[in-house]
């Protein structure tokens, strides 16, 4: 496991150990036709695709969710389902693109348990995370980014090597030693499980100020 150094920067052991792989994919491309037969870890036996990130190799902000659901599984494509209409809908409050932004997730195959005829979405658990570590690190090593931002738990928990009290941190960025900088906020799935409509909104306009941030430390 990682540990803040005594700068309180993050070491991301798990990047660097990706970074020395020979096998490291070249393109976006080639990382996603690689991606689409991963073996890496077993979820992929259940799940009808790999669901890879969607978005321009040029993209100055890279956001991360936790895995696909049930929608994004079946269109092979992230955030397109309920949490994804949620994510557009505060994205273009902020007046914030998402067609300039790059989309993905830290688990590339939807993790699920049957229920009836219902697919119910299944946390991820750490060794499904640091599987799928390789891709994302490939991501992030191709693009480049000025900012990765972890929306929720798993998803800071692949970007930092470590698992992190999100609610703490949430609103700030914490600098890795390779430099990247990782925004933490909540993953916009959490706004839509709020039962009561005033608290809803509250978090929502918490969650768009989160973009606001987003978009000027982006840079756009
Ligand atoms: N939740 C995620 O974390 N990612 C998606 O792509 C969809 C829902």
């Amino acid at each position: 496991m990682n540990a803040a150094s005594p700068r309180g920067k993050i070491q991301a052991d798990l990047f660097a150990e990706a970074a020395s792989n020979a096998d490291a994919p070249q393109s976006l491309r080639e990382a996603r036709e690689a991606a689409a037969t991963c073996r890496r870890c077993h979820l992929w036996e259940y799940a009808t695709q790999t669901v890879f990130g969607e978005g321009p190799g040029s993209a100055t902000v890279v956001f991360v969710g936790e895995q696909p659901g049930d929608q994004e599984d079946l269109a092979g494509k992230p955030f397109v389902g309920p949490a994804g209409k949620m994510f557009d809908a505060v994205l273009e409050d902020a007046d914030f693109d998402r067609k300039k932004t790059y989309v993905t997730n830290a688990v590339k195959h939807f993790k699920f348990e049957p229920r009836g005829r219902k697919r119910i979405h299944s946390k991820p658990n750490a060794g499904e995370i640091q599987a799928c570590h390789w891709w994302l690190h490939s991501e992030l090593k191709l693009i480049k980014p000025e900012l990765a931002v972890a929306l929720g738990a798993t998803a800071a928990q692949s970007l930092l090597g470590r698992a992190i009290p999100v609610t703490k941190l949430r609103g700030t960025t914490v600098e890795r030693e390779d430099g990247l900088k990782i925004f933490v906020t909540v993953h916009p799935s959490y706004l839509l499980r709020i039962p009561d409509e005033v608290a809803k909104q509250a978090e929502r306009r918490r969650f768009l100020d989160d973009m606001r941030k987003v978009k000027k430390l982006a840079g756009m």
